[in-house]
């Protein structure tokens, strides 16, 4: 068993018709929890790492993390770069051992997009690593682009095959109204099936991936702020509007917020209901539990990867 590459695992389901959920990770338990939930449903994993998450737990940590997971399950996990922001951090990711990484150049005008991500490529293909690119904005931590207008968004299908046959990219994150954080929707959740469709008819046998894909489930949100948080109005993208996707041509579905949320609500019920507790592993085991069903009700019920190892 080994850390590898996203290839085998998207073509298994690009065909089963299920995706694979892409978790990101920032300490122990965190990667305890997700690896065990697989090992337990016997479900393929992508285990993705931000630049924020490099400047807390630090590379080497990580790797080290990810590596022992492979050992103590016994499954093999994919080690990803999420959101790159330039060559640079991608190349040291590579250097330093991930199997994929994601350039995101979605804040730059469409040609340097290309020129940038297909640079990523060539160095990332010569080393046996894999590349995800992106085309269209999300909001969130995106949102320090500017957007005109609702629809300028959204991924536009004319730019897909271009943008794919240039740089040679083995994955493409698209805009189709999901966003990063708790607070997606203002009004009614709405993702444009339409333009998911258009783009995999375009790009036939191609992996899709959506980001900001948590669905800040309300049973979590109330408990938080029972335990005396604040996330009013938060609200995320419905479970089965996800599911939908997970069955067409979206490989990858990337999940950190609802992690954040069930680690949170767990820590805070055992402060709230034992405010003696100062060990912390006694809050943290509990987070842990929570993580573990988190990511084990999301193979279930968002992305049907149970039993696909
Ligand atoms: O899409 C962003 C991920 O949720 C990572 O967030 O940059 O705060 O680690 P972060
Ligand atoms: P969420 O904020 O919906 O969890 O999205 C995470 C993500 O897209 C990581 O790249
Ligand atoms: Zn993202």
């Amino acid at each position: 068993m080994a850390l590898v590459t996203t290839k085998e695992m998207f073509k298994k389901a690009y065909d089963g018709g299920y995706a694979i959920g892409a978790f990101n990770i920032n300490n122990m338990e965190i990667i305890q929890a997700i690896t065990e939930a697989c090992e337990e449903l016997r479900s393929p994993v992508i285990l993705q790492v931000s630049a924020g998450a490099r400047k807390y737990a630090k590379h080497e940590y990580l790797m080290a993390l990810a590596q022992a997971a492979v050992k103590d399950t016994g499954i093999d996990l994919a080690l990803h770069l999420d959101h790159g922001a330039d060559f640079e951090i991608c190349k040291s990711c590579i250097d330093g051992g991930f199997t994929s990484v994601m350039i995101d150049g979605s804040k730059y005008p469409f040609e340097e997009n290309i020129a940038l991500t297909k640079k990523v490529v060539e160095y990332a293909h010569a080393h046996g690593v894999v590349v995800e690119g992106e085309l269209g904005k999300l909001a969130g931590v995106e949102d320090d682009v500017k957007v005109s207008s609702d629809d300028a968004m959204y991924t536009n299908p004319d730019e897909v095959e271009e943008f794919v046959s240039k740089t040679g990219v083995d994955s493409l994150a698209i805009a189709i109204g999901t966003s990063h954080g708790a607070y997606k929707f203002k009004g009614e959740p709405k993702l444009r099936f339409d333009i998911l469709e258009e783009i995999s008819r375009r790009l036939p046998y191609f992996p899709i991936v959506l980001h900001g894909a948590s669905s800040v489930i309300p049973e979590l949100v109330e408990e938080i702020n029972s335990c005396g948080g604040n996330l009013s109005g938060a609200k995320g993208v419905p479970e089965e509007l996800l599911r939908k996707a997970a069955t067409s041509a979206v490989c990858k579905i990337n999940i950190d917020s609802d992690i954040r949320l069930a680690m949170t609500a767990g820590i805070r019920r055992v402060l709230k209901a034992q405010p003696e507790v100062f060990d912390p592993r006694t809050y943290l085991t509990v987070a842990r539990d929570e993580v573990r069903k988190m990511v084990k009700h999301k193979i279930k019920n968002v992305l049907g990867s149970e039993n696909k190892l």
